[in-house]
C-alpha cells in the first residue's frame, strides 16, 4: 500500500515498498511545512522544477549520503551535481520515462517557468507520472491548466496532485477543469495556503471535484493518506 504524505506547499512523500521518494523539498523556509529537512530520510529526490519553493532542501537531503538519487531535468540535475556536489543524479527531459526501483517515472509537460535559485537556466519545467504498486500518480507540478494535459488521461492516472493556489499556477476553477480533463479518480490539492497570496477554500474546492464525479482528497500536512 503507497502512502503520500503532503509535506505542505508543493512538497510530499510517497513510501512505497521500502522506498521513500520526496518529490520538490522545500521546508525549512516554509511557514507550512511541519517537517525539517534532516526528518527527511529519502532516498529518492525528484525536483519539477528549479524554483526556489521546489528544490531549496533537495540537496540537503541529497547529501546525507551518496546513494541518494536526484532526479530531475538536464538542466537542474547538473547544476545541483556541479553547485552542491550531489554524487548521484539522474537528467531527464520532457517525455522520457525511466525505470527506478520504486517504480517507472515519466517527465511531463507543465506551463510555467523554472529559473534556479542563484538565476542559472533551470531548462524546462515539468510533471511526473509515477506507477508504483500497479498504480499510477500524476504531479502536475507547477503548471497552467492546458489542453495536452489529455494525454496524461490516455496514460489512466488513478491519482492526480494539482496545484490550486492561483497567482503563479493555476487557480481552483482550473484545476477542476484540469482534473476532469486528466480522469483520475483521486485528485489531491498542492501548492496552497503556504502563503496568504495563495490561499484557498480546500473545502469549496472539494465540493465541485465531487461535483464532477471524482474524489477530492485533502491531506493534512505531516498525515500519510493510503494512496495505491
Ligand atoms: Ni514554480
Ligand atoms: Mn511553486
Amino acid at each position: 500500500m503507497a502512502k503520500l504524505t503532503w509535506l505542505g506547499h508543493a512538497s510530499w512523500l510517497l513510501e512505497t515498498q521500502g522506498h521513500v521518494v520526496v518529490v520538490d523539498p522545500f521546508l525549512t523556509e516554509n511557514p507550512a511545512a511541519t517537517a525539517s529537512a534532516d526528518e527527511i530520510d529519502a532516498s529518492f529526490v525528484l525536483l519539477t522544477h528549479g524554483h526556489f519553493d521546489h528544490v531549496a532542501d533537495a540537496a540537503a537531503i541529497a547529501n546525507r549520503n551518496n546513494a541518494v538519487m536526484l532526479v530531475a531535468n538536464y538542466e537542474i540535475a547538473t547544476w545541483f551535481a556541479e553547485k552542491h556536489n550531489v554524487k548521484n543524479t539522474l537528467g531527464m527531459n520532457l517525455g522520457g520515462a525511466v525505470d527506478l526501483p520504486f517504480g517507472r517515472v515519466k517527465m511531463t509537460l507543465a506551463h510555467h517557468s523554472s529559473q534556479l535559485p542563484d538565476g542559472s537556466y533551470g531548462g524546462n519545467p515539468g510533471g511526473f507520472l509515477v506507477e508504483v504498486e500497479g498504480k499510477k500518480i500524476y504531479f502536475a507540478g507547477d503548471t497552467a491548466l492546458f489542453g495536452d494535459m489529455q494525454l496524461i488521461a490516455d496514460e489512466r492516472p488513478d491519482v492526480a496532485v494539482l496545484p490550486i493556489g492561483d497567482v503563479f499556477t493555476m487557480g481552483p476553477d482550473d484545476s477542476v477543469k484540469a482534473a476532469k480533463m486528466i480522469g483520475a479518480q483521486i485528485v489531491v490539492p498542492g501548492h496552497y495556503n503556504t502563503w496568504p497570496p495563495i490561499e484557498q477554500d480546500a473545502a469549496a474546492w472539494s465540493e465541485q471535484i465531487r461535483a464532477c464525479g471524482l474524489t477530492p482528497l485533502v491531506p493534512e500536512v505531516g498525515k500519510p493518506c493510503e494512496i495505491a
